[in-house]
């Protein structure tokens, strides 16, 4: 069996939920504290043994290719200021795994942008990462779903459990059997009425898949939001080779929306020991100014 190396984080989408401010910025730059989105994502996948990292990049995302990179002039000035903890936080991204850049020329969905690095990642199984989500667990999210598929042969697919009311705003497995965490799926189905949903284990913005996702891909029709849908194209594959779905233990963070953005910012502020008393504070201050407002 194959390892899996090579992770794919695809990051063409145009993040029409957060405009305007991703009108000249990528979402997945957009911070948490201090630190953009997408390199929570690349340390995930390096925690979790991965070597090779393609980020799926598109019109507008300069900026994820910049931070990744050096930056000669910055790094000068705070040597010669001795600031060498900021010197390290400005390193750390460039010294992370090999990172790899394709373009999809247009955003036609996360289907069509994993299909963009079908080239790089030749007959291999694969990871797949979305900055929708942030994971924090002492067991890296991806490695989880890596001892699976190492355990199956098959592609594996990160599942949580959701609040039953929002079943459409994901895609949801309908399970036919499990092994303790692991699941076997008879379909999946891509935000589904919550009177239809036939879980509510929801698709995490986890993968590792195995290359046989590609033919399904290249023919795969548009499907909901008029994009080419990976969920469409896994159920096909589902029903040629069985996929499987795993309830990855973690917290997971949705970032991809804005109120759990802001939540999100929150709590990793609170973890943070300088912000956590003054924020605290002010924040006690905020909520007691606007219920005696309303
Ligand atoms: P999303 O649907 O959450 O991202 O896709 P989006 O389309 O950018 O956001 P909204 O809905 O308009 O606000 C999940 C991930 O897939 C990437 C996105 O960049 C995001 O990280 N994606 C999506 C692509 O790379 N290409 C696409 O065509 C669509």
């Amino acid at each position: 069996m194959k390892r899996v190396k090579k992770a794919v984080i695809p990051a063409a989408g145009l993040g029409t939920r957060f405009l305007p401010v991703t009108k000249a910025m990528p979402k997945e730059m957009l911070p948490i504290v201090d630190k953009p989105t997408i390199q929570y994502i690349v340390e995930e996948a390096i925690k979790s043994g991965i070597e090779d990292i393609i980020i799926v990049t598109g019109k507008g995302k300069r900026a994820i290719e910049d931070h990744f990179d050096n930056a000669f002039e910055l790094e000068q000035n705070l040597l010669s200021k001795q600031k060498l903890d900021l010197l390290d936080k400005v390193q750390a991204p460039t010294k992370m795994a090999d990172i790899h850049y394709i373009r999809q020329k247009e955003p036609k969905g996360l289907g069509h942008a994993i299909w963009c690095a079908r080239k790089f990642i030749g007959d291999e199984p694969f990871a797949v990462l979305l900055g929708d989500d942030i994971v924090e667990s002492n067991d890296p999210c991806i490695e989880q779903l890596i001892r699976q598929y190492e355990k199956t042969g098959s592609s594996v697919i990160g599942v949580q459990t959701v609040p039953e009311l929002e079943t459409d705003r994901y895609g949801i497995i309908d399970p036919s059997s499990n092994e303790g965490r692991l699941y076997e799926v008879k379909n999946f189905v891509e935000k589904p009425s919550v009177t239809e949903a036939p879980s509510n284990l929801a698709i995490m913005g986890r993968y590792v898949l195995t290359p046989d996702i590609f033919p399904y891909l290249e023919n795969q029709e548009v499907g909901a939001g008029g994009e080419i849908q990976l969920t469409d194209a896994i159920q096909r594959l589902n029903q040629s080779k069985g996929v499987f779905a795993y309830d990855f233990e973690g917290t997971r963070y949705d970032v991809g929306e804005k109120l759990g953005f802001v939540l999100t910012t929150l709590e990793f502020a609170l973890k943070n020991s300088e912000l956590k008393t003054p924020l605290v504070e002010r924040m006690k201050e905020i909520v007691e100014e606007h219920t005696q407002i309303n």
